[in-house]
């Protein structure tokens, strides 16, 4: 795995870099005030998605596991998809959704197990888990956010909580196996 990027299975997940994030988190309504500030930096836009770089290589992940990697020192997860998370994903009516989006609008024809997205909820930015990562498992399948509780699907689609939209997809290119984010 490249670019610092760790491989992550569905338990023992190394959060290097970014478990301080999630420990702000768990402040929950009260450190509300003190979080605030720090995850205003955090949110991704735009210009911070095009302008950096991270490779990673898609043939050393296995289905079901997510790469977290790095990308312009903001979370990014990489995760394979295994086809139960893919039926999941596909049996949904994505008219109903609250940003409705399907998974094959959210990958890459011929990679539609490869979910590539900013690991930064949409609500306040917090680092949400994924479904197997501590108590907190999502009802969803996908990630879990502690701070406030919004569910998203194995799409990376809101399914529940306050977070308004789905997680970010970045500018992303396959170069044969290997991801380009940037
Ligand atoms: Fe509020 Fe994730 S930051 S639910």
């Amino acid at each position: 795995v490249e670019n610092a990027a760790e491989v992550a299975g569905e338990d023992g997940v190394r959060r290097r870099d970014w478990i301080h994030i999630a420990a702000l988190g768990t402040a929950g309504v009260g450190g509300a005030s003190v979080l605030l500030p720090l995850v205003s930096q955090m949110a991704p836009t735009a210009d911070v998605l095009a302008a950096s770089t991270t490779d990673v290589d898609i043939s050393r992940v296995e289905a079901g596991q997510t790469i977290k990697a790095t990308f312009r020192d903001q979370p990014l997860f990489i995760k394979r998809l295994t086809s139960e998370e893919i039926a999941a994903a596909n049996e949904v009516d994505a008219s109903s959704l609250r940003d409705p989006q399907t998974l094959a609008d959210r990958t890459q024809v011929g990679y539609e197990d490869v979910l590539v997205t900013m690991g930064v909820c949409t609500h306040l930015g917090c680092v949400p888990l994924g479904a197997a990562e501590g108590e907190n498992k999502g009802e969803f399948g996908g990630y879990y956010c502690p701070c406030h509780g919004s569910h998203y699907d194995t799409a990376g689609r809101i399914r529940k909580g306050p977070a308004p939209t789905n997680l970010a997809v970045p500018e992303y290119a396959f170069n044969g196996d290997v991801i380009r984010v940037g």
